[in-house]
């Protein structure tokens, strides 16, 4: 094993330096404090590695991203359960094992009868992110937290969000909740809980479910990410899967990570409104103090396309045009994207799209509204943080996340008694 040296203040010491099965290269720091007094500081820790992981792997340089070591562009065009089983399991279903799985969701679909009344109990204006984040939390006051149960949880968990997030869309139009159904796909099943009634036959829309499909795969784990980390640092107190998944769906939820898809949107409406200026909002990005960034622009990682982007810009145009649908905001994106590309600012940054800059476009095709844009996202996302979670839960040698800082407030000093202030 190779090692580093670290000299402070006269004392040298050697660190391991762990290699990963892509080359990626890590100085173990683990006996630093121990052995110097110091601490290492790295804000927003992009030099900071949390965990030894299995699950996906993120080449930023060249645009690469690996499930469990399968490429994404290979993986577009599986079953969204398929891949979520590879992820949480570890391998490819064997064909009996996703039939078994698939059943195993089946039984699980329905939540709770009497949890629709928590459901019930939000205003309409309600945001869907903060009824989903609360519904998972609630799920662990009905299922126990046991060791016998952690497998059926992920079950439960990977059957019932579905229902959630069509159920609370359900109740912020004012229309009545529509039961799953174990005939359809994943995909299938989502669409028919959001968009039918039961007035009328819904018949599920094969390119949406296609265009669905492809999404919740696109979206399914991307390692390390803000809300990853928030399920594995929550899940590292010993809190149960459903917290530590709650948790991470309020993570999500921020406009610089999964909320950005909404803000996407959003900012593409105000520049169409705004006579399609697209220069204007570049300049205005730049301009650092204009508080305004070019949301579903620029990533951690990636210092090149996110591939996912890359795939999405592709099959943004195919389905608006399945669908037969003209919008004026791809456009615009297209447009944007490229003024931004040939702008030194976005060049020397290496800022490119990321996946939210066309997934919402497709989202608004299928229907969706915007502010359920980021339950899309946490949909795609659940066999990721599910993954991340069960593999933190097997480690043998896990301890809580708990990192350290640099005090930079007041010395010692004696407190004043309220009557001497
Ligand atoms: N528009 C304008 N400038 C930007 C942008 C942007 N979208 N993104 C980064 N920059 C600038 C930033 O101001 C900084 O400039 P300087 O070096 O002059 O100070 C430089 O590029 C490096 O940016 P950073 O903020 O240090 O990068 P970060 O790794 O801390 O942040 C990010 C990454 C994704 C939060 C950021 O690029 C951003 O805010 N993008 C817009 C929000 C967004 O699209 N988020 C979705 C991310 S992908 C999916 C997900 O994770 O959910």
């Amino acid at each position: 094993m190779s090692s580093a040296k670290f000299v402070y203040e006269g004392k040298e010491i050697d660190l391991p330096v762990i290699t990963g099965s892509m080359g990626e290269v890590g100085v173990d720091i683990s006996k630093l404090r121990s052995s110097t007094g110091a601490i290492t500081m790295d804000l927003g820790y992009g030099n900071t590695g949390s965990c030894q992981s299995e699950i996906a792997f993120i080449d930023g340089e060249k645009g690469v991203l690996l499930y469990r070591g399968y490429p994404i562009e290979e993986m577009v065009g599986a079953s969204f359960l398929d891949i979520s089983y590879m992820l949480i399991y570890g391998q490819l279903p064997s064909q009996d094992q996703l039939t078994k799985f698939r059943k195993d969701l089946d039984r699980h679909q329905l939540i709770p009868e009497n949890m629709k009344k928590i459901l019930e109990g939000y205003p309409n204006t309600a945001h869907p992110m903060a009824i989903l984040s609360s519904m998972v939390s609630s799920l662990s006051a009905y299922h126990p937290d046991t060791p016998e149960e952690v497998e059926n949880n992920i079950v439960r968990l990977m059957a019932k969000l579905p229902t959630i997030c069509a159920f609370s869309y359900k109740q912020s139009v004012g229309q009545p909740h529509i039961y799953p159904r174990s005939d359809l796909t994943f995909a299938g099943n989502f669409l028919h809980m959001m968009f039918a009634t039961p007035c009328e036959p819904y018949q599920v829309d094969p390119v949406l479910e296609e265009a669905l499909n492809m999404l919740l795969i696109l979206h399914a784990d991307h390692e390390q990410n803000c809300s990853t980390s928030t399920v594995r640092m929550v899940g590292s107190s010993g809190a149960n899967l459903f917290a530590s998944i709650a948790a991470g769906v309020c993570a999500l939820w921020g406009p610089l990570h999964g909320g950005a898809n909404q803000e996407v949107i959003e900012m593409l409406e105000m520049i169409q409104d705004d006579g399609a200026n697209y220069q204007k909002y570049v300049d205005m990005a730049k301009d650092k103090k204009s508080g305004f960034r070019l949301f579903g622009f620029g990533h951690r990682v990636y210092k090149n396309f996110d591939p996912r982007a890359r795939i999405l810009k592709v099959q943004a145009d195919k389905v608006l045009e399945r669908l037969g649908i003209n919008d004026p905001l791809l456009e615009i994106a297209q447009a944007l994207e490229e003024v931004a590309l040939k702008d030194s600012y976005f060049v020397e940054r290496s800022l490119y799209p990321n996946v939210d800059f066309y997934s919402g476009i497709i989202y608004r095709a299928m229907g969706i509204p915007t502010n359920m844009f980021t339950v899309m996202f946490a949909l795609g996302r659940l066999p990721g943080w599910i993954a991340q979670w069960r593999e933190l839960h097997n480690e043998s040698s896990k301890r809580i996340c708990r990192p350290r800082q640099i005090y930079t407030g007041e010395p010692k000093r004696a407190f004043v008694p309220l009557d001497q202030r």
